[in-house]
């Protein structure tokens, strides 16, 4: 079987957690492992996508098949995601944005490593949120993406916070992630999703990352040439 559903198609993807520095040896990270945004990278470049994975730092290799680029800030990331989405005069036609960005970076990152002064009190940390990445990809003007998807963790009330964020953000799905405790899926290797989007909720079955990205990827095929049965 040649034919694949998205061939012609150009997708973009954030994946993996940001890194803010404090200094240049210092960090403020998180634990996301990029292994949810990896591997819908993957399944989209094969049913035909072109991909570009927009990638924070993560252990894992970049996906076969996809252009990947990496960042580190979440500042870099959203002026690499722009630069994906300016490349061409047409609009991209899918964005996934899968990344665990950090919310807030240090304002003023020192140039130089900052030093222990015996008897000094700690220096403090002076936070400045960070931009809002697939807000602004959904909201931009002139090249917003065709299907812009975002995710969102919650642990409770997760179909109604993730309608909030459909219209918060502007996006046009919502995988919206069950990470209660008692899911059992907060740092594990399945998800359980519901996709929530304008005309309601798809109520996914718990599946492991690989499965979640192969059926997102077939939900986005599906969107883009619709069975009319
Ligand atoms: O607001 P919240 O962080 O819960 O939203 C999660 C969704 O928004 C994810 O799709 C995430 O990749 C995206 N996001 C982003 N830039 C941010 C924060 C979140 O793209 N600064």
């Amino acid at each position: 079987q040649s034919w694949k559903p998205l061939a012609g198609r150009r997708a973009l993807v954030t994946s993996g957690p940001t890194h803010e520095p404090i200094d240049p040896v210092r960090l403020i990270a998180n634990r996301s492992s990029g292994k949810q945004g990896h591997a819908i990278a993957r399944a989209l470049a094969e049913l035909g996508a072109e991909v570009t994975l927009v990638s924070g730092p993560v252990t894992l290799p970049p996906p076969i098949g996809v252009t990947t680029v990496a960042v580190e800030t979440a500042r870099e990331m959203l002026a690499a995601c722009q630069r994906v989405q300016m490349a061409e005069t047409a609009p991209l036609d899918i964005a996934v944005f899968a990344a665990a960005v950090a919310d807030w970076g240090v304002d003023g990152s020192a140039p130089q490593k900052l030093k222990k002064t015996p008897g000094a009190p700690p220096p403090a940390i002076h936070l400045v949120p960070n931009p809002d990445i697939l807000a602004t990809i959904a909201q931009s003007a002139t090249l917003r993406p065709a299907l812009v998807v975002g995710f969102a963790a919650e642990t409770e009330q997760v179909i109604d916070h993730a309608r909030a964020k459909l219209a918060r953000k502007g996006c046009d799905w919502i995988c919206a992630n069950d990470v209660s405790p008692a899911s059992g899926t907060f740092g594990g290797d399945s998800n359980t999703i519901h996709l929530v989007h304008h005309e309601g909720v798809e109520s996914w079955p718990t599946l492991d990352k690989t499965a979640v990205a192969r059926r997102l990827a077939d939900r986005i095929a599906t969107r883009f040439s619709p069975v009319t049965a």
